[in-house]
């Protein structure tokens, strides 16, 4: 795989300290609640296992699907959803877990969703945002690394499926995906 890399734009090294200082966050602000920690498949898996592991509070899990990409490299911005969560975020401190903010189309989907549905409180904490490529008005509350317009994969980030366990997260070269 790191053959088919242009380069590597964030190592493990780096992203494990991230995430560590991430989970130490959220377990400041949330001391005393138990959050409950949606994790956006499939892309935020990976990130998703790490960070609930540097949060030293009681958390609970939940999962929903949200694609919007298809094969591409860049978003359809169509985004489906398919959850079961209505009755389990009303009442609940909820952090949205996410691999990358985009377009920010998927989270804001998810946002003004969960916002009519009771919840107290709603976060969103995201390893990677790519701000040039916004055309929502939404910020992830926490961040991992503001990254530049590249096509990135690797760390749960795919490239029509594969490259999702990749351990870093590089820059694909192009004439992977252009061929
Ligand atoms: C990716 C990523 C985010 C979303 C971000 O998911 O995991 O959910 O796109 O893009 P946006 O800000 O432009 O909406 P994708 O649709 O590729 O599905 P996946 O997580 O299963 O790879």
């Amino acid at each position: 795989m790191r053959n088919d890399m242009k380069t590597i734009l964030i190592d493990r090294e780096a992203i494990k300290k991230r995430v560590s200082e991430l989970g130490k966050e959220i377990a400041r602000d949330y001391q005393g609640e138990t959050p409950l920690l949606i994790c956006i498949l499939k892309g935020s898996i990976v990130f998703y296992a790490d960070l609930v592991r540097e949060i030293d509070i009681p958390v609970h899990f939940e999962f929903m699907t949200a694609s919007s990409y298809g094969s591409a490299t860049v978003s359809s911005g169509v985004v489906k959803i398919v959850s079961e969560l209505d009755n389990k975020i009303a009442g609940r401190h909820v952090i949205l877990v996410e691999d990358i903010v985009d377009s920010g189309r998927t989270i804001a989907y998810i946002k003004n969703d969960m916002l009519t549905k009771g919840v107290k409180s709603l976060k969103v904490c995201a390893l990677l945002d790519k701000p040039d490529r916004r055309v929502t008005d939404v910020k992830a509350d926490y961040c991992g690394f503001v990254i530049p317009d590249e096509f990135v994969v690797g760390y749960g980030l795919d490239y029509d499926q594969k490259y999702r366990n990749f351990p870093d997260i590089g820059i694909l070269k192009p004439e992977v995906y252009q061929k």
